[in-house]
């Protein structure tokens, strides 16, 4: 039942262009460019953009970009949508030209938050993706990474995600990432990628813990985490080995106060032989929270 297929790309209004620049060329190894309004799309593959900045006096996620195969599916979704009586809004020209997909649709999910469905993603293979930092990104049939977003109702969110977009439940882990405060997180996936979502029902305002973007590289993470260290960015989790999709990956705050998890050597899930297990560890080793600096 599920049309979609990967996480396409991410929205986010940002309130420091600058910080963000630095953030994303010399310590994630991205590349960045930016438009006439301010605005910055970063790229890590073929396509003509992943993630798009928004300039704005707040920092926030405004959209997430799920990607279907062709206009068959996003039809068929259309269609279930409105038997569900879930409004969606089709895609306006406007919209379609800015986003460079064929076309798309948008809708909330019960959190709240925005979600945009496409196909037909421009690729700009006249223009090759070159990291400033020389690192390959992890993406292709797995899409751009992951999202892990902080949930309000998990249950509805879970069951939006799974019985209606037809997502399917990698595991949970049940856990106290910080001491005394347990929580429950589920990690969802729609390809081989372990999970492309997550979600944590923290009772934090934030509504993103973290992103994430995968290189094919052990020692791409080293130098990535170099750069971060002599750049001063703040360390959310030390360097570790995750329990459930076995990345070894480390985790540095942005300058919009979510986290990039930036990480290499994750399984791929088959879904043949997968079977859906219960984590009670965070981490095999590694992964120490560390709390942000003080304001
Ligand atoms: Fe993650």
């Amino acid at each position: 039942m599920s049309e979609i297929k990967a996480l396409g790309y991410l929205g986010f209004s940002i309130s420091d262009p600058d910080a963000w620049k630095r953030y994303a060329e010399n310590i994630l190894g991205v590349s960045v460019t930016e438009t006439d309004n301010g605005d910055m799309y970063l790229r890590i593959d073929s396509y003509a953009w992943r993630i798009h900045l928004k300039k704005s006096d707040h920092d926030q996620l405004d959209y997430i970009g799920w990607e279907v195969s062709d206009k068959q599916n996003l039809e068929n979704l259309k269609r279930r949508l409105t038997e569900q009586k879930i409004v969606f809004e089709v895609g306006s020209d406007e919209l379609i030209k800015n986003r460079k997909v064929k076309d798309l649709i948008t809708f909330y999910d019960p959190d709240g938050t925005c979600c945009e469905v496409f196909y037909g993603p421009l690729q700009e293979t006249n223009k090759p993706f070159v990291s400033p930092k020389g690192f390959r990104f992890i993406t292709g049939d797995q899409g751009l990474g992951h999202i892990v977003l902080i949930t309000k109702d998990h249950d509805a969110q879970e069951a939006f995600y799974t019985d209606f977009l037809g997502f399917k439940l990698s595991d949970y882990i049940n856990t106290e990432v910080v001491p005394g405060k347990p929580f429950n997180i589920s990690f969802l996936r729609c390809n081989g990628r372990h999970h492309s979502l997550a979600l944590a029902p923290v009772p934090i305002p934030a509504k993103v813990a973290h992103i994430m973007f995968q290189v094919d590289s052990i020692d791409d993470v080293g130098r990535a985490m170099d750069a971060a260290e002599k750049d001063g960015v703040h360390f959310s989790f030390t360097l570790g080995r995750h329990s459930n999709d076995e990345m070894l990956s480390f985790y540095t705050m942005t300058p919009s106060g979510f986290d990039v998890e930036f990480g290499w050597g994750a399984i791929e899930v088959d879904d043949d032989t997968w079977h859906v297990k219960v984590h009670h560890t965070n981490s095999a080793w590694g992964h120490k929270f560390q709390r942000p600096p003080r304001k």
